[in-house]
């Protein structure tokens, strides 16, 4: 099952829409229009939460939302952190894994991919002793998440398929209809 939380109802509305086609997932989709920063107990029955990049625009307002999720998540689930490296941080914020740390979470792995996808990912854990993951993140100097200890995947170059790839999305596209 996946809970959707979006605080514009315009936005879920649409989203719900998209997956009515599919009633596979459809079924399993269901939408709640909240601000994250208003959830708690719910947010503790989830073994994966998925952040939305444009959840917190600026880094101080995304790293109280990684706390808050920090606060109510439970022990060991996963929290996926949309985010964004070099000059893609144009498009979308970019997310410091040490505030992802600092929150409660242990940093595991940050996927920079270099194709046409535009959004890296970290992907941390909740940790139980959100003290040992604050001295961990640097907080009290550098430890384990200093430069280079978190391990970054970056998949080899494939900007020759990528351009080919937008082309069809692109002859795709102009001839999709879609209707909201
Ligand atoms: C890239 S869109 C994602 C839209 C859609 N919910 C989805 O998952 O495809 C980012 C969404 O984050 C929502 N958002 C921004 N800040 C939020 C917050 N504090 N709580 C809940 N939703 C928020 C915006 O309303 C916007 O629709």
């Amino acid at each position: 099952m996946f809970d959707n939380y979006d605080q514009c109802s315009a936005a879920n509305e649409r989203a719900s829409k998209l997956f009515r086609a599919d009633t596979d997932v459809g079924a399993r989709m269901s939408f709640h229009t909240a601000d994250v920063a208003d959830l708690a107990g719910e947010l503790a029955k989830y073994d994966v939460v998925f952040l939305a990049a444009l959840v917190g625009m600026a880094a101080e307002d995304k790293a109280n939302v990684i706390a808050h999720l920090g606060a109510h998540m439970a022990d060991g689930a996963a929290l996926v952190v949309r985010s964004a490296h070099g000059a893609r941080g144009f498009l979308y914020p970019i997310v410091d894994p040490q505030d992802i740390g600092r929150g409660g979470f242990e940093v595991l792995a940050v996927c920079h991919p270099d194709d046409d996808v535009v959004n890296s990912v970290i992907i941390a854990q909740k940790t139980k002793d959100v003290h040992a993951s604050g001295l961990r993140s640097g907080r009290a100097g550098d430890g384990q998440y200093a430069r280079g200890t978190v391990p970054v995947v970056s998949p080899p170059c494939r900007f020759g398929k990528m351009v080919a790839h937008v082309n069809q999305k692109r002859e795709e596209f102009a001839k999709a209809e879609v209707a909201f």
